[in-house]
């Protein structure tokens, strides 16, 4: 399973980079807002650290708007891949950036049959949204388990990229059930490194070592 993070602070991802477990970036307007510099800039950078595919969200609401904002976006870096909202304009603006071979990442995604119609477009990823599901009362894993089952029954290449994760359980559940990629606050990947009992049996084996003949 691909772990992409989810932030547009570029001293959080260079940090992270560095470990060998980034494979990719997330970033949606209210990133960016956070991460207080131009955009281009941001994503520019972000591409730079990280060779994989970093999205980037268009804020057009006609296809058209979509498909030029899709194309500028685009032509920032190589791995910037195209985010757009679910819905007629957004799978309209999927379907044109596809024969362009711009790539896309279909985000605000809340159902399976959401997710088949971004596949059909050709998406390359498709991102439902787990933990704000789980807000309004559903289990939204069980969406992409759904999801994964209708792609996998089609034979259709979009990747599944789980969003909106908001605890270590969430990258768990996504990984028995197959998903492709989660993408993850800072936070959430920085708890997937950390167990009280790693932490007790340091310090045991390191007050065990001082206690080891050194010569
Ligand atoms: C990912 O692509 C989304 O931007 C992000 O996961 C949304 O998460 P949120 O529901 O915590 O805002």
């Amino acid at each position: 399973m691909k772990i992409f993070l989810d932030t547009a602070i570029r001293a959080d991802i260079h940090r992270l980079a560095a470990m060998g477990v980034v494979d990719g970036v997330t970033t949606n307007p209210s990133l960016l807002k956070i991460a207080k510099a131009p955009y281009r800039e941001v994503i520019a950078d972000i591409c730079e650290m990280v060779a994989g595919p970093v999205s980037a969200e268009v804020v057009a609401e006609d296809w058209q708007g979509m498909v030029r904002e899709g194309r500028e976006l685009s032509s920032i870096a190589k791995n910037v891949v195209v985010k757009i909202p679910m819905g007629f304009e957004g799978i309209r603006a999927v379907a044109e950036l596809k024969k362009e071979r711009i790539a896309t990442n279909v985000t605000l995604v809340f159902s399976s049959n959401q997710a088949i119609l971004a596949a059909k477009a050709g998406a390359r990823f498709v991102s439902p949204f787990i933990g704000r599901l789980d807000d309004v009362g559903h289990d939204g894993m069980e969406v992409v388990e759904e999801i994964l089952a209708a792609y996998e029954a089609y034979g259709y290449e979009t990747e599944v990229l789980v969003a909106s994760i908001r605890h270590p359980q969430h990258v768990v559940r996504a990984a028995l059930l197959g998903a492709h990629v989660v993408t993850l606050p800072t936070r959430v990947l920085e708890a997937m490194f950390q167990h009280p009992l790693t932490d007790i049996g340091i310090r045991k084996f390191l007050e065990a070592w001082k206690q080891v003949p050194k010569s």
